[in-house]
């Protein structure tokens, strides 16, 4: 983790009040992992001094850009989206705990409901750079909130959900889940906790015959302790819990969930989760 400043290279509104911006950053492009993420403070001419986090959405290394993809929900993401090519931010990163991708796996799944794409588009491309096969599912409540799916790579497959059926499944991302549950030898969701806590249920004692488990381990493997990076890799599922932000470096509480085992910081102990180490609420 470091304090550093990062240009704006280029920045555009690719959804109505959601902004996709690319910043020189090749420290952070070197060291980042997907599902890690950045606390950036607006620059000095804004006058604001708190930060905003705000998930990697893709990491090129050889070029050194990182990009950020935002929704405009206040002053501060309201002036991040007036920046010109040249401008600098503060950043602060990378942080958090990302994504776990099992070296047996070749087979992703990534779900993610609105700006969560955001959350897991950096698989991506680190999914496709290993050769490995990705679906991803997505969910909005209409087709003018749709990703587009010129943001993706031609190797992907790209299904949609939409709440009013205006485009693609007439329904819920989840309902799409069943249908590639045994093809996916694991899956990455990000988005709204209702959709993360439907996901978890439905992973619920799965692990057992479903994705990496499967693929040729032998018996006798011990339980990896909860929380830890071998679990999340043998777990079906692995979930990005988005959470409103002080410190970003698990000084405040300020993004605690609860967990089986008590409280998590999304900012440390996070955002990656298995889904078995939150308590995920009844009614979510
Ligand atoms: S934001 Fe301060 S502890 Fe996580």
């Amino acid at each position: 983790m470091r304090l550093f400043d990062a240009e704006l290279l280029h920045g555009r509104e690719i959804l109505p009040g959601q902004w996709l911006q690319g910043y020189r950053a090749p420290w952070l492009a070197t060291g980042a992992a997907p599902g890690q993420f950045v606390h950036v403070r607006t620059p000095d001419w804004s006058g604001l001094v708190l930060r905003r986090p705000f998930s990697l959405n893709t990491i090129d290394r050889i070029t050194g850009e990182v990009t950020i993809h935002f929704r405009v929900t206040g002053k501060g993401t309201d002036l991040l989206a007036r920046m010109h090519p040249g401008d600098s931010v503060g950043m602060l990163g990378p942080l958090g705990r990302g994504f776990e991708i099992d070296p047996r796996s070749r087979h992703l799944l990534l779900i993610a409901g609105g700006l969560g794409m955001a959350g897991v588009r950096c698989l991506v491309d680190e999914a496709i750079a290993t050769g490995r096969q990705v679906v991803v599912v997505f969910g909005a409540a209409t087709a003018a909130e749709v990703y587009p799916s010129s943001l993706l790579p031609d190797e992907v497959e790209y299904v949609v959900a939409t709440d009013d059926g205006s485009l693609g499944h007439h329904g819920r991302v989840t309902d799409l889940v069943t249908g590639y549950e045994a093809w996916a030898d694991q899956a990455f969701a990000c988005g709204p906790e209702p959709m993360l806590a439907a996901l978890a249920r439905l992973a619920r004692g799965r692990d057992g015959r479903l994705g990496v488990a499967r693929l040729g381990r032998k018996g006798g493997v011990r339980a990896a302790p909860l929380g830890s990076a071998q679990a999340r890799r043998a777990s079906w599922l692995q979930v990005s819990m988005e959470q409103t932000m002080g410190c970003a470096v698990g000084a405040c509480l300020g993004c605690v969930v609860m967990g089986v085992e008590g409280p998590q910081r999304v900012c440390r102990e996070g955002p990656v989760f298995a889904p078995d180490e939150i308590a995920w609420p009844e009614s979510a």
